[in-house]
Order: structure tokens, then sequence, then C-alpha cells
């Protein structure tokens, strides 16, 4: 039994926790749906339930800074310093809406549809792959990793021959993006990670300058660069070199569980075979079910309270996304895996003001994806019914899926 007054610690080193996240997210909800914890030598709120989250996330009190203009000092003076203080996660009004204003449009759901053509070709070109073999395959290191990483390239017109090794370098930011506190080693490799992406990310931009179009999410931010105002150099750069953080790590997370969920219920396998138009249900099931990001943060405004608490200016909220997604009161059901659920407003994008921008294109793959999956891998079936997980708090994955892509 846990008071509100207790002090919480969720340790993702710990495997009972890490085994069922939810038995412990659940406990919480029913106990102290807003408890006392400590994440990373910070003192915070944890908010489990859905409608303190949703509230907490909705509140244009709430911010991401501490104060404005102020950022945690594990993130140091360098390139990655750089990096994290532009990111549009991580920045407040006025910036931030002027940052969303620019970069929105090429992600609204008609900008999203005419990439259609290209996102269908790399996801079924790695499905008909995965159709052809009959050995053991690891879905995360062999598809998972692999189709977000070619479609966040040519996003950004990268090169597709460069997306491994674009996207291998990535972890080297997480240091600096998980609020913690980090060794010296640690923030040297994130410096040199996030300089090796401004030189990337720099070099395409200089070569599509004049080429793209304001409903390209490069061409947008290029032309708003160009009249001088609306956009510095460092904020186009910064904003490109996130859409590949925000897109890449999240997608692969969110297919790994599409397949794992479906795998696992074969009935709702069965069901999206039958009717295919199911497929953009079973992908916000999939987001529900399993959020692939656990926790944000915000920084509490004034006069802030959640179901009876009072929370004082400048606290630091961790809001349970994948806790709120299996709240009983918002959810019937919850823990029970149905694309068949009316009304299924998750918060696995979040809500409010940074709500994903990237949603709709996810969305558009989350569809691609589940549509054709039945239909070329009829009979496919997992190894291991309790796959190995990471042990990150935040961005929880399964890090390896053996399945059978024709069936055992
Ligand atoms: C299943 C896939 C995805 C999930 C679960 C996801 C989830 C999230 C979450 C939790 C946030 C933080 C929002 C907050 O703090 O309130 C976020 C922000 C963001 N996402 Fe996604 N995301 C996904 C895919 C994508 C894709 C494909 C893109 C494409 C570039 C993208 C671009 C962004 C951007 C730019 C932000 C920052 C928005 C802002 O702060 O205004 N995401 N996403």
């Amino acid at each position: 039994m846990t008071n509100a007054a207790d002090v919480v610690r969720l340790d993702p080193s710990d495997p009972a926790f890490s085994a069922d996240r939810h038995a412990a997210y659940r406990r919480l909800r029913e106990t102290a749906p807003v408890a006392r914890t400590v994440v990373n030598g910070q003192d915070s709120w944890l908010l489990t339930g859905y409608a303190e989250v949703e509230k907490a996330l909705k509140s244009a009190k709430n911010a991401v800074q501490p104060r404005p203009g102020e950022f945690p000092a594990h993130i140091g003076a360098g390139p990655a310093a750089e990096f994290y203080r532009f990111s549009l996660p991580n920045v407040d009004a006025p910036a931030h809406t002027r940052l969303r204003k620019l970069a929105a449009p090429a992600f609204q759901p008609r900008s999203v549809k005419r990439m259609r053509a290209w996102v269908e070709e790399i996801i079924l070109g790695g499905l008909d792959e995965l159709a052809e073999r009959d050995d053991v395959v690891d879905f995360v290191r062999e598809y998972a990793m692999k189709i977000p990483a070619l479609i966040a390239c040519r996003l950004l017109h990268a090169p597709p021959q460069d997306a491994t090794t674009v996207l291998e370098r990535m972890p080297g930011l997480n240091a600096v993006l998980s609020q913690g506190d980090i060794t010296p080693e640690q923030l040297a490799e994130a410096d040199a990670t996030a300089q090796f992406y401004f030189d990337y990310i720099g070099d395409i931009v200089d070569t599509m300058r004049g080429k793209l179009g304001d409903d390209d999410p490069v061409g947008a931010l290029l032309l708003a660069e160009a009249d001088g105002e609306r956009l510095s150099r460092t904020e186009l750069v910064v904003t490109l070199v996130g859409f590949f953080v925000a897109s890449y790590h999240t997608t692969m997370v969110a297919m790994t569980n599409a397949v794992y969920a479906l795998a696992r219920h074969q009935d709702q396998y069965r069901r999206l075979a039958e009717d295919p138009s199911l497929a953009g249900a079973a992908w916000e099931e999939n987001l529900r079910f399993e959020a692939p990001v656990h926790f944000v943060w915000r920084y509490a405004g004034a006069g802030t309270e959640l179901s009876g608490t009072p929370i004082r200016e400048g606290e630091h909220l961790l809001l349970g996304l994948a806790a709120a997604n299996r709240d009983p009161a918002r959810f019937a059901r919850p823990d029970t895996f149905d694309m068949g659920r009316a009304d299924n407003r998750h918060l696995a994008f979040t809500a409010g003001g940074h709500f994903c921008l990237g949603a709709p294109l996810s969305r558009l793959e989350g569809e691609i994806l589940l549509r054709e999956l039945p239909r070329r891998l009829p009979s496919l079936e997992l190894y291991a019914d309790e796959p190995p997980r990471t042990t990150d708090l935040t961005f929880a994955m399964i890090s390896r899926l053996d399945i059978a892509p024709r069936g055992r």
C-alpha cells in the first residue's frame, strides 16, 4: 500500500519492475495517483492516473523549463547543450509557438498523405524480405531498427545508404536527453555526437537549399530560415536533427510492440487479416496498450492542484503516459488488447502544446504496417513469450524479439 506521503522509487534495473511495469503502475494509480518520487536525484511528483496526466499536459501554466531560459546542469555547455536548448520538446512559448508554427504544416495530414508512396515502399520492402525467411529472425534488429532509420533518412533527404551509420550514433545523445546525472565521458560523447549531427544535417540543408517547397519538412524550414527573421541557422539544424531523434526510437519501439502484441493475441491477428480496415485502429490500440515513451516531464505553474494535492510552482512532474493509458477510469478492460475499442484517446503522443508533431506520419506508418503484416506473414509466431527488455525508465523497450515469420 502506498500513501501520497511515501516517496516512491521506480527502479528500472529491478527485474520484478522490469518484467511487469504495469503491475507497479496499477498499484500506484490505485493508492497514490499523485505520489512523491525522486528521479535522477531530483524531487518530483509521479502521476499515474489518466485524468491527472492529461490535466498536467493540457495546462498552459506548466512548462518544460523550470524557469524561462533555465536548463539542467548536466547538459554542459557544448554542442549537446545547444541541441538540448533549441529542441522543440525542451522549449516553451513564445519560442516554442514560433518554431512549432514553422514546422507544423509539413506534418499536417494533407502533407503526410503525399509521403504515402515512399513510406509504403520502405515498409513493404522490409516485409517482403521477412516473408522470404524461414529461419529465426530478431524482429528488432532486422526490421524495427532498419525501417524507421530509412524513413527518417528519406524525410530529411539523407541517402538511404547512410541510414545505419547515422542512426547507430543516436544513443550517444541519450545521456543529455534523459535529464539524469552523466559522467564526463558520456557528456564528451554526447557533444561529439551532437556535432556529428550538426555537420551532417548542415551539409544536407546546404545541398537542398532552393530545391524544396513548403510542403516538405526540410523545405518549409529552409524557406523560413531564408528570410532571416523567422528561424536561425541553429534552430533550423537542431529542429531537423530533432526529427531524426524524435521519429527513430519511438517508431522502432512501437513497431516491435505491435508485432509482439499481435503475435500473442492470435485472435486479434486473425481479425486484422479478415478486416484490414482495422489497421489504423490496431495501431492506436498498440500505442495505448504499450506507450513507447513511458514518461515525459513538466514543471508546475503557479496554483497547480492535482486530485486535491497542491503542487508548488516550479516543482517537477513526472507524467506516466504508459500508466495513464491503462487507467480503468478512462479505458474499459485496460489490460486487454482490443483493436475494436471506441474512443481510444490514449496519451502515447501526449496532449496539449507539445503533442507529437509526427503523429500523422506515425499513424500512416502504423496503418501501412498493420494492414500488410497479416497478409504477408499470415503464420507469424513468436519464439519466446517473455523477450528481454532494456532497463531505461523512460524508453522501456523489447531489446530482442525472435520470430518465425512463416511459422515454426
Ligand atoms: C509511435 C511513434 C511516436 C511516438 C509514440 C511519439 C511520441 C512522442 C512524445 C511522447 C513526444 C513528447 C511530447 C511532450 O513532451 O508532450 C513527442 C514529441 C515529438 N515528436 Fe513524436 N512520437 C512518435 C513518432 C514521431 C515521428 C515519426 C516524428 C517525425 C519527425 C515525431 C516528431 C516529434 C516532434 C518534432 C516532437 C516535439 C513536439 C513538441 O515539443 O512540440 N514523432 N513524440
